[in-house]
This record gives C-alpha cells, structure tokens and sequence, in this order.
C-alpha cells in the first residue's frame, strides 16, 4: 500500500478502504505521508466525493488520531449541539444551561472564533476570570455536580483535523461537503457525546450559502453520525442576517443575560427553545418536540435557566458581577450610533458584512493567533422587515480605535439595505433532518 495508489483510487472516483483510510491519516500526522500528498488527496476528494461508509470510516480514523473523551461516568443521555458557524450565535449560552436546567447532562468542549463567526469560549471570557481550560476529571466533576460544564477544544482533540484544516485552508478545499462534515463530526464523536443537535446555518454570514446545500452537509452529518452510534438530528437556520441584535463577545453575553431573563430577542429565544426541544427529545427527557418545548419555556420564563447558568460560571471561576450588573461588562471607549439617511423597510442585513465589521473592530480573529477585544463589536437597532424612520439609529459600534471604527461603518454602511416596498422576512428554520 502507498499514498500515491490510494490517491490514484480516489482520484479515479473509486471506493478507498478502511485500511487505506488509516494509513493516510496515520502516516501524515506522524509525518511520513507528505502535505503535497494530502493535498492532492483532499483535491480528489473534493471533486469525487465519499460514499457513506467510507466518510463514516474516514470520520473514525479522524477522531482516534487523538483522545477519545469518556462521559460513561456520567448518568444519563449526554447531548450536544454544534453550530457550523454564524455572527451573532451566541445560542450555546442560552441553550445548554436550558438543557441542563431540564436534566440533560451538557458536558461541551467549544472552539474559539475564527474569521466573521464568533466563539462561545471567546465570548464566555467576557465574565472576568472564567476557566476555560479544565483537566478531563474537572470537567467530568464539573458535569457530575452542576450538570454543565464548557471548556475550550485541547490539541489532543482530533489532531488530524487540525493539521488538515491548515493544508484545507490554502488548498481550495475547505468548501467540501464530506471533509466539512468529517471534520465536525470527528470532533462531536472524540468529545464522547451519546447524541447530537446540528445547527447548519444557512446564507450570507454562514459557510452554506444556499438550502441545498446546507441540507447535503446536514444529512451527510445526520448519517454520519447515526452510523458512529451517536443519535443525531439537524437544524437548517438562517443566517443571512445576523441572530439577535449584537455581535461583539461582551455585548452578545449581554444578550445572553437578557434572553435567559426572558426578555431576548426572538428569534434567539425560539432558537434555542427548539433546538432545545430536539436535545430533550433525543436525551429521552420528552416524546415530543411540542411537550419539550412547552417544558422548556416554562423553565426559561420561570428564572431556572439562568440560576443553572450563575451556578455554571460560578464553578468555572468566573465573576458573576457582570451577570448582576451588566454594566461591568468590558465596555468599549468609543460608542457611536450610525443613522438612518432615507426611510422604508430594512431588506437586507447582510450577516457576512456585519460579521466582517465586527472583525475590523477587534472581536474576532483574521488569524487564529490574532488577541480578540472582548468590549468591542455592533449592536444591530434594525433587522429584516422593520420600518425606519430618517434619522433612527441602525447600528451602534463599540470601538477602541478611530480607525477601526472608520473602517467598520464603511462595511456597515454596504450591509444594511433600505427600501421602499416591505421585504418577505426570512424564515428562522428551514428544515429539521432526522436519523430516522
Ligand atoms: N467547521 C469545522 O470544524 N470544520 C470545517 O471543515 C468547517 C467548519
């Protein structure tokens, strides 16, 4: 056996065997296969795609390249959800204390942000002094006592992915749909999880620009994942504009605050309480989703949920007097608001663009060693189908540099579109997939 035959194989559209699988991946993250060898894999990879066994077999491989996270100690159905990624998706924060506040024990490892998407784990160190990086029995202890734990993604967790994301990255082969998908479901399968929520954005902000797309990445996670064993459903959402109405790691804890009060934005809330619903449905805390979901507000409205979460920041070490007082949040040194010049509907707010104008201001990363500022980013005063007057405020920025600020009003000014004739809103969900 040797790379060039099985990228030959695969090359000529033909199926690669489990074998095969192991000794690429095997030989390249111990070095012996090289990055031009991989590269032309993933190519032929790209254009002729895996079959369902092989993607199942290839995702595997992927996920024993490191550690492979035991949750047996842990009583109950452990479910998890995972967003491929939007601006303004602050959804985890809100959700797994939901979940957990239900009985689903939600021990989640979380990636930091990187280009236009923002990360729950940047936005989690808003509060001052929270601790993302735990040893495996922390977690497991952490889960065990408060039901929730959420800590950053170790090196050791899926290797390979990382290396092949590097050489993805500056290959054109980032955007394929079976190495997206083994790529996150390796991750999902080596974090040790019993079952699994999806959320796949859809649009302008989301890797998956259209619903067919999106729904081939999703079934092929679905099945994937129901294949390793792990119980596996999937949301399509929007993401063509941005979710809730703030972007920016301090400003969207704030909102997270405000949800978990009651008192969100809407479609955050219905957000959460539906993928919340599939999470109960798949823990076996409820047969219905209608039930699960009427459990769920009940628990949100009535302050649970946000108790389970002051417990959870609490026991990671954070400061809970930004919870209390919101204003002790990081805050940014320069707070101005962009206004409307014309009147009509808001047609579009391009979550990509917005994402982009949060990034200039030093929210997210261009490069992963980039350093984030937790205060700055944009509130949103206007979405899809809202009426404005001249002279109402569409945006607010956090900055703390003029030029930054310059630079990201001009990238503001091209993402929101006003027009005379009222716009069809977008829908919040366009699909839901199971295993079944
Ligand atoms: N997210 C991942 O984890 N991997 C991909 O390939 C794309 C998005």
């Amino acid at each position: 056996m040797n790379a060039y035959q099985i990228i030959l194989k695969k090359r000529e559209g033909k199926k690669i065997n489990k074998q095969e699988i192991e000794f690429l991946l095997g030989g390249y993250v111990k070095g012996w296969i090289a990055d031009y060898q991989m590269a032309a894999f993933l190519m032929a990879v790209y254009f002729q795609g895996m079959s369902d066994e092989e993607l199942t077999e290839f995702t595997e491989v992927m996920a024993h390249s490191g550690e492979i996270i035991n949750l047996s100690s842990i009583a109950g159905v452990k479910v998890d959800k995972h967003s491929t990624g939007g601006v303004g998706d602050k959804t985890t924060l809100v959700l797994a204390p939901l979940a957990a506040a239900a009985g689903i024990p939600v021990a989640k490892m979380s990636g930091r942000g990187l280009g236009h998407t923002g990360g729950t784990i940047d936005k989690l160190r808003a509060l001052e002094g929270f601790e993302v990086h735990l040893s495996r029995e922390e977690f497991i202890d952490r889960v065990l006592d408060n039901g929730l734990c959420i800590v950053g993604q170790t090196d050791n967790l899926v290797p390979a992915d990382k290396q092949l994301y590097a050489l993805r990255d500056v290959t054109a082969t980032v955007d394929s749909i079976p190495l997206i998908a083994s790529s996150i479901m390796s991750k999902k399968y080596a974090s040790g999880t019993d079952a699994l929520v999806l959320d796949v954005k859809m649009g302008a902000g989301a890797f998956m620009k259209t619903l067919s797309e999106a729904q081939d990445l999703a079934e092929s996670m679905v099945r994937i994942g129901t294949r390793l064993g792990v119980k596996t459903a999937a949301f399509i959402t929007d993401m063509n504009q941005p979710l809730g109405r703030t972007v920016g790691n301090a400003l969207e804890m704030k909102e997270v605050l405000l949800t978990l009060r009651g008192e969100g934005p809407l479609d955050l809330t219905n957000l959460c309480l539906k993928l919340g619903s599939c999470m109960l449905v798949l823990g076996g805390k409820e047969d219905h989703l209608e039930l699960a979901e009427a459990r769920l507000k009940e628990i949100l409205y009535s302050g649970r949920a946000l108790e389970k979460f002051i417990s959870f920041v609490k026991k990671q070490g954070g400061s809970i007097q930004g919870i209390e007082d919101v204003e002790l949040l990081p805050r940014a040194g320069m707070i101005q608001d962009f206004k409307a010049q014309t009147e009509g509907f808001v047609q579009e707010v391009d979550a990509f663009k917005v994402g982009m104008a949060a990034m200039t201001l030093g929210a997210g990363r261009e490069k992963k060693e980039d350093k984030i500022d937790l205060a700055v980013g944009v509130e949103l005063f206007k979405k899809i189908g809202e009426r404005v007057k001249k002279g109402e405020t569409l945006f607010r920025i956090h900055s703390n540099s003029e030029k930054k600020f310059e630079a990201a009003i001009e990238l503001l000014k091209e993402a929101l579109v006003i027009s005379v004739d009222e716009p069809l809103i977008p829908p919040l969900i366009y699909d839901y997939i199971t295993g079944e």
